[in-house]
């Protein structure tokens, strides 16, 4: 499948904060998001099928708004979105990543050297985790 990952406004994702809900994934615009979506081509026009944002704070990013919708998932749309976050990230002298994660989302963010600092306090079913970059 052809997509491509591109920044973009958080009005383009905004759609999927229905469908996220449902996951119990909260899509909301924090200060300081920077988002990126994952992009197909449909009869020319340019449809979102996943995003996700870095929440920049100083030096440290959250990692945060991650969500691929159904039919697209399990091809590699979240790791790429993940690589153009840190691609930012690093391009923008961030120092350190925070995730709060999913069960379908910890075990790439542990592949990526991730670390578990805990849970997070509305959700034992968050694990939230981190890495020096
Ligand atoms: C989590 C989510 C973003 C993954 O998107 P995706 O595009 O399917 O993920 P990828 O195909 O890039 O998968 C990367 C890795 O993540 C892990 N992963 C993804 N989906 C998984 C699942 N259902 N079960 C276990 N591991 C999973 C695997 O390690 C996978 O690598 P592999 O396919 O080589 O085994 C997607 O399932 C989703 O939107 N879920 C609902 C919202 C959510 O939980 N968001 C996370 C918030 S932090």
């Amino acid at each position: 499948m052809d997509y491509t990952i591109r920044q973009t406004k958080f009005a383009t994702i905004a759609p999927f904060k229905t469908k996220a809900g449902r996951e119990r994934v909260i899509i909301f615009n924090p200060v300081g998001a920077v988002w990126f979506a994952a992009f197909i081509t449909e009869q020319s026009k340019s449809i979102p099928i996943g995003c996700a944002c870095c929440v920049i704070k100083g030096q440290e990013a959250l990692f945060r708004g991650i969500y691929v919708e159904m039919p697209y998932r399990r091809q590699g749309i979240f790791r790429a979105l993940f690589t153009e976050q840190l691609k930012y990230c690093l391009a923008h002298g961030i120092k350190e990543l925070t995730a709060n994660c999913t069960p379908l989302s910890l075990p790439e963010f542990l592949a990526k050297g991730f670390t578990k600092v805990g849970n997070y306090k509305k959700s034992q079913t968050i694990t939230v985790v981190r890495r020096v970059i």
